[in-house]
Order: structure tokens, then C-alpha cells, then sequence
């Protein structure tokens, strides 16, 4: 395991016991790109996979040569222009106008372990021994910049994280028009495309397209990474499934405007490119000045895209999630959004932290509405101190009061924004994004704050800061509704007007950073209007993220599934609604709910005062299920088994690192009426076990068998061979009445199984 530099053959082997990467310093000292894929034996020389050729009249060669042409060769990190037409990792505009650059190998430096991305979020290591990096080191002599691109391969995953940086070490000042994260030349095109892709209340669906030849591309335009596309995408080849066959995934830890890019040439190599979006990015490189690009992970599974989700699940829920959260289980918590929205007292909230606290839920979360003159959406945003009208003891007195009943007390905040009606607007109107003489777009009524700036963000830092240590604050919910227009900052100059949005990015991560190394027990929730910044680079910081505004359990069948193409289930936060629900109106039983929303960092965002004490004995169920597998739940190996994007039904299951406890959620939206008889094949059990299965119903009516001992002999039992190679028997009452237990099935049905092994 490791990286191996061989001199002779000039070429990088980055390995581990899965995958292998390989680059090769060319004979123009540029890096060619020779693999990708999994492990394959060390050697000396792999120059047999570095082809070229003179293809008569379609190429360009290089002066003086009559073979070289770059427009044939897979390449590391390609500029544009000297013989490759293919679009470019990154552009730098020189004073003399040309676009022209090349950067030459100089040197390069193998180490254990990896570096900090200097006010970045990036994946990290906790020792030396977990990872290696490899940093090669170009340098372009005509304009004297040097570019060093970034390789971590991680022993244990099969993953390599990826990231470069420019310095200028001359004296004149240079324009960065595009500066990728990474850039991956696959020698074939025999692959379908998978991104997530959505909109509000419907984020990150899973979208299958076939690589064509020309370009394929997603991206953000918007300051965020947005509910339109998720900065992800899959390569599978057409025959791979969620369990086997060749998939990589590509991600970008980033919260902002970013670009993920598939070029399919002429030849068939297919050019993976991603990073920050280069429209409407600039960046001033001054003299000694560096850029740092956010960092990109690729990873690479032959067990098919689920292969490629657990490689992601468990690297950014453990190595990119930091903090006192990480490895903690979430608490379930109440947030009185869709309970009270805009219209509450103290008496109000404190009869629903009464009630929560009667059903064993353990975090009361105030939302929208607790400070300034905030009584609607028009007024209030950026004035972070309590409304007195509604709470005449403040937050410390509600905090107090919350915490008396025994539970923690979490606040929400949208500190990036700014109403027009507000003590912060009237004193700063011109730290708003706007451009001079041009109108200002608002989003919700609200304006974006300009974060590029320090003083700014300080400011804003002081009044959270006050917040935290006036009041006994043990969550914030840090949300963002809205996008940015008129993009430009009143403190830079023309010449730098096209960093804002990168600039507004890094303000945004430095509050984050500055907030959590002075409250580190806070546990940080993410939000943008529901799933609009679920991004790796948010996870750097919250581990976990409101995963959409859209509550509804049957939409979130789909947005969890879509999610967890990426993100692990401790990240997505899922909270059981009231019905009718407030986005569908429809009317799903509270047991599947619960059934859904299980699967993330559970809470209730409904008025638990107005519910049936029946309804009250169903969540009592349920908060005591959370409690029990939470930790097997946040922290097992996660298998999406069937698509809701596919069909009626779907499923998928959570196993245990020893195998020896699963849980498996299955869902049928709408009824079926004499259906099939029905199984569900299980994946990530050991076939020599033998496992009790119980399914758990927490609706007043205990469910069959719901009463035995797990451990008894008279309980279903099955050896994991028979789970996963028969599957599990998921016939329900619709299929005729053998199951004569007085049943019924429902649209909107549920099942939850609790699979364990069985004491020898
Ligand atoms: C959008 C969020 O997604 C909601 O959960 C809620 O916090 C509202 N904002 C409050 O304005």
C-alpha cells in the first residue's frame, strides 16, 4: 500500500488493496494519466498503457515531433491550446493576452498522512499511517507560477482525494479564469451518467443518462451548490447494478457555484472535469499569491454503486465530519417549524417541550421567528437578539425553562441574510450583495450579506457569539433561502469583482470554523430552504443537514434514496410531519412516518400538543426504537436494496460492521390488491449465521410475532445464506389472506424488520 515513484519509467503508483492509480510524466514533462480502476500489480514500467499515435489530418503536433500530439493523450491536469482542443483543467489569462501556458514537472514529495486545505474543508486523516499524499510540483518558466496538484490515496477506502494549487511567484499579476479540482481522462466512453438533481422539496433525484460524444455537464451558477444539482456524479458501466459491476463516483466538497463535467471525444475518452464553476469566476493572482481549488474525491468500486456510496458513507461521515458530533449519536429532537411556523408565545412552545419531553424526545429546536421585529418573512432577518413581545424572558429565559424540563435547547439562525427591515440594514445598507445602479433582486424578501467581507462576517460572529454565551445553547439549525443576484462586492475592486462568489464561500466556511472552535458541543444542522447546500463541504462542519423542505414520508422515500447516493444516513435529517403534510397533503399512517424518517437524524416537526393519546403511545414506540438502533442505524453499512425511482416498491437496509444486526426498511406506496407473493434479497449478512427476524410495528396494534423473544427457538429464523440468496419473505395482507392476523394493507404501507443473529 502506498505510492511508488519509479525514475526509470517516470511514472506515480498510487495503491492500496482495492485501486490503483497511475500517472506518468510525459517526455514534454507534462503528467499523462495512465489509470484508474481497481488494484493491479506493482510494476516497474506500464508504458505499454501510455498510447499515441499519428492520426493522419485530426491532429497537432507538437513543433518538432511527428507523433506527440496532446489532443491523443490522456493527461493529469490539460490546459487548452497546444494541440488538446479538449476543454481545459484551468486557464490563466497573462498580460500579454495569451492563454497559452506549460507547466513542467519539477519535483515531487511522498508523505504519510495529508495536508490541511488552508480555509477549506477537505477530508483529513487522524494519523500519518491512514493515508499517503503525493504532491507534484509544475512550473510554467515563461509567466513563473507554480501548480501543484494534490494526490491523498487513503489505505483503507477506496477512495483518492484530489486538489491543486497555483502560486505566482513573479512579480506581474495574473487572471485565473478556470481552476479545476481535478481531471480524469478515461480511455473509453462506456458509461451512463448518474447525477441528482431536483429542485425544492424535490432534491437529488437519481437521473441515469448514456455518455455521448460531446459534453455532459451539471452545475451551480447560483453562490450555492443548490436543490438543482448535487456536486456528485457516478460513472457505471451500462451493466453495473447497485451491487455489482464497475462504478466511480465523483464529489466535490464545495458549497458554492461549482461545475461537473463529462467531455466525450472524438476517440471515445471521456474527460471527467469538476470544481468551481469557471462561469463568472476570476481570480486576481497577484505576485506571491496562491489559489487553493476545494478538493475533489474520486472513488472507484467493482461492487456497483452502493460499492460507491458506503466508500463515501463511511470516509465523510468519519474523516470528513469532525468535531464532538461525529462519533456521538444524534439526539431526537422537536422543531416547532411546521407546528407553529411564524405564530408563537413562550406558553406555546413551552406546552410542546412539555409534551416532547413526556414522549422521550430529548432537543427542543426554536425555528424561524424568535428575533427582531420577525413576525413574518418581510422583517427581522439579521437582528439576532430575541423579540420580547413573544419571549419576554429571551432565549436565556426560554433556554433556562426548556433545560428545567430535561431536555437541550437549539436555535435557529439564517446568518447570511438580511431583511431590508432591520437595525442591521438601516445601519449597514451597503453590506448587502448588490451592484451599483442596478435594481436588487430579493429572494423571500430578503437580501444576502456580503461575506467576502471581514467585517461582516465579524460582526455577525459577535452576535451568535453573544447568543451562545448569554444562553444554554446546545444546537443551531443554520439555514440559507436564498441565492445570489447582482453578484458583486462594494469592497473590491473592478479587477476582483469575479472572486465574489468564491470569496462569498470562504466567508461562510470561516464563520462556520471560527463558531465551532469557540462552542465545540454545538451540534450544527445545515439547511438552505430544506436540502439547497447538502454538500460535502457543509458536513466538514454540520454533520447534519435539514435534508429538504418537502416532509412528506412518501416524497422522502425518494430524496433519502436520492441522498444517499453520497451523503451517510447520520447526515440527513428527517423529521416525522403531521397529516395531511403541509407539501402533498396526503395522508401517510404516523407509523410509516416514523417507518421513513427512522433513517436519518431523527426528530418531529409537528404540534405534538394536539395529537390523540393513541398517536402519543405510536411515538413513544418510536422514540424508544430510535433509541435502541440509532447507533446501529447512524454507523452501519448502508444498502439501498430497490429504487423508488423505479418502482412501487422499495427498500433498503442497515448491517452492523460484524454483521451480526441489520435493519431493513420496506415500503409500498400505493396498495396492490392479490399481488405477487414477495422477497426481498438482503446483502452485507454473514451466510453462516443463523438471524431472528422480527418485524416492529409501533401502531397500536402489536404485529405478529412482535411479542417473542428474539433468541427463542419458536422465532422465525434463517441462516444469512438463505436472506440474502432467496430473500426475505416481504408477501404482505394484499397478497390473499393466508396471513389471517386481521392486517390490512394500506397505501402508504411499511414494514420494518429487525434481523439479528442468534446467541450459539
Ligand atoms: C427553510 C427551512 O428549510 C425550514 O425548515 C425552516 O427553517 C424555514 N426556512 C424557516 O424560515
Amino acid at each position: 500500500m502506498g505510492i511508488i515513484f519509479n525514475e526509470k519509467s517516470r511514472e506515480f503508483h498510487l495503491f492500496n488493496n482495492n485501486i490503483s492509480y497511475i500517472i506518468k510524466i510525459l517526455k514534454n514533462n507534462q503528467l499523462g494519466q495512465l489509470y484508474f480502476g481497481r488494484k493491479i500489480h506493482q510494476k516497474e514500467n506500464y508504458d505499454y498503457l501510455f498510447e499515441y499515435a499519428y492520426r493522419p489530418m485530426s491532429a497537432y503536433m507538437y513543433e518538432g515531433e511527428y507523433e506527440f500530439s496532446l489532443e491523443h493523450i490522456k493527461q493529469e491536469y490539460p490546459s487548452y491550446g497546444t494541440t488538446d482542443f479538449k476543454y481545459p483543467a484551468y486557464e490563466i489569462i497573462q498580460n500579454n493576452g495569451s492563454r497559452i501556458t506549460n507547466f513542467e514537472y519539477i519535483e515531487h514529495k511522498i508523505y504519510g498522512g495529508k495536508p490541511k486545505l488552508k480555509g477549506l474543508p477537505a477530508t483529513y486523516t487522524e494519523s500519518d499511517a491512514e493515508a499517503d499524499t503525493l504532491e507534484i510540483k509544475l512550473y510554467d518558466k515563461e509567466i513563473d507560477v507554480e501548480l501543484v496538484l494534490n494526490y491523498t490515496i487513503f489505505n483503507n477506502e477506496s477512495a483518492i482525494a484530489r486538489s491543486c494549487r497555483f502560486t505566482n511567484k513573479g512579480k506581474e499579476s495574473l487572471e485565473l479564469t478556470n481552476a479545476m479540482s481535478m481531471c480524469l481522462d478515461l480511455p473509453d466512453c462506456n458509461y451512463e451518467m448518474i447525477q441528482l438533481s431536483g429542485a425544492w422539496a424535490r432534491e437529488r433525484e437519481v437521473r441515469h443518462r448514456k455518455l455521448e460524444q460531446g459534453i455532459q455537464a451539471i452545475n451551480s451558477t447560483r453562490g450555492n451548490s443548490g436543490h438543482n444539482h448535487n456536486p456528485f456524479i457516478a460513472l457505471k458501466r451500462p451493466n453495473a447494478d447497485e451491487f455489482q459491476g464497475e462504478a466511480l463516483g465523483f464529489s466535490l466538497i464545495y458549497s458554492g457555484n461549482f461545475l461537473a463535467q463529462i467531455e466525450v471525444d472524438t476517440h471515445d475518452v471521456s474527460r471527467v472535469l469538476m470544481g468551481i464553476n469557471p462561469f463568472g469566476f476570476t481570480w486576481n493572482l497577484g505576485e506571491n499569491e496562491e489559489f487553493q481549488t476545494p478538493e475533489a474525491v474520486i472513488v472507484y468500486s467493482d461492487k456497483g454503486v452502493n460499492g460507491v456510496s458506503q466508500t463515501y458513507h463511511k470516509l465523510y461521515r468519519t474523516r470528513l465530519a469532525r468535531g464532538q458530533w461525529r462519533d456521538k449519536v444524534r439526539p431526537i429532537l422537536i422543531n416547532n417549524w411546521e407546528a407553529t411556523y411564524f405564530d408563537f408565545t413562550e406558553d406555546i412552545l413551552l406546552e410542546i417541550a412539555r409534551t416532547a419531553k413526556d414522549d422521550g424526545i430529548e432537543l427542543f429546536v426554536l425555528d424561524d421567528g424568535w428575533f427582531g421585529a420577525r413576525s413574518g418573512e418581510t422583517s427581522g432577518l439579521g437582528d439576532w437578539y430575541a423579540n420580547t413581545d413573544r419571549l419576554p424572558n429571551g432565549i436565556s429565559g426560554l433556554s433556562r425553562k426548556i433545560e428545567e424540563l430535561g431536555m437541550k435547547f437549539g436555535l435557529w439562525f439564517e446568518l447570511e441574510m438580511v431583511n431590508k427591515d432591520s437595525e442591521l440594514y438601516r445601519n449597514h445598507p451597503d453590506w448587502i450583495i448588490k451592484t451599483p445602479n442596478r435594481s436588487s433582486s430579493h429572494g423571500r424578501n430578503q437580501y444576502v450579506l456580503d461575506f467576502s467581507r471581514n467585517e461582516v462576517v465579524d460582526y455577525i460572529f459577535e452576535m451568535v457569539d453573544k447568543n451562545l454565551s448569554e444562553s444554554s445553547i446546545s444546537y443551531i439549525k443554520w439555514d440559507m433561502n436564498r441565492c445570489i443576484t447582482e453578484c458583486y462586492s462594494a469592497a473590491l475592486p473592478s479587477y476582483k469583482q469575479g472572486e465574489v462568489f468564491h470569496r462569498y464561500i470562504l466567508g461562510v466556511y470561516d464563520l462556520y470554523e471560527r463558531l465551532i472552535n469557540k462552542h465545540p458541543y454545538i451540534l450544527f444542522e445545515s439547511c438552505a430552504s430544506g436540502g439547497g447546500r447538502f454538500d460535502p463541504g457543509m458536513l466538514y462542519y454540520a454533520p447534519q443537514c435539514w435534508t429538504s423542505d418537502d416532509s412528506d414520508a412518501i416524497e422522502r422515500i425518494k430524496i433519502q434514496y436520492g441522498t444517499s447516493y453520497v451523503y451517510p444516513i447520520s447526515s440527513m435529517g428527517a423529521h416525522v410531519s403531521i397529516t395531511p403534510n403541509h407539501q402533498l397533503f396526503r395522508n401517510a399512517s404516523l407509523e410509516t412516518r416514523g417507518n421513513v424518517a427512522y433513517f436519518g437524524a431523527f426528530g418531529y416537526e409537528l404540534d405534538l400538543t394536539k395529537l390523540t393519546k393513541e398517536e402519543h403511545e405510536i411515538i413513544k414506540k418510536q422514540v424508544k426504537f430510535v433509541k435502541e438502533y440509532r447507533e446501529l442505524i447512524q454507523k452501519g453499512t448502508f444498502f439501498r436494496l430497490q429504487s423508488p425511482f423505479e418502482s412501487n416498491i422499495s427498500a433498503w437496509m442497515v448491517v452492523s460492521e460484524d454483521e451480526k444486526e441489520a435493519i431493513v426498511a420496506y415500503f409500498k406506496v400505493l396498495n396492490d390488491v392479490n399481488c405477487p407473493f414477495r422477497r426481498m434479497k438482503l446483502y452485507g449478512l454473514n451466510e453462516n449465521l443463523l438471524y431472528s427476524v422480527k418485524e416492529i410495528s409501533s401502531s397500536s396494534k402489536e404485529s405478529r410475532n412482535s411479542d417473542i423473544n428474539i433468541n427463542s427457538d419458536k422465532f422465525n429464523s434463517y441462516y444469512g445464506s438463505e436472506l440474502m440468496n432467496l430473500g426475505l419473505i416481504t408477501t404482505d395482507p394484499s397478497a390473499g389472506q393466508v396471513l389471517d392476523d386481521g392486517e390490512t394493507c394500506t397505501d402508504y404501507w411499511s414494514k420494518i424488520y429487525v434481523i439479528r443473529a442468534k446467541e450459539k
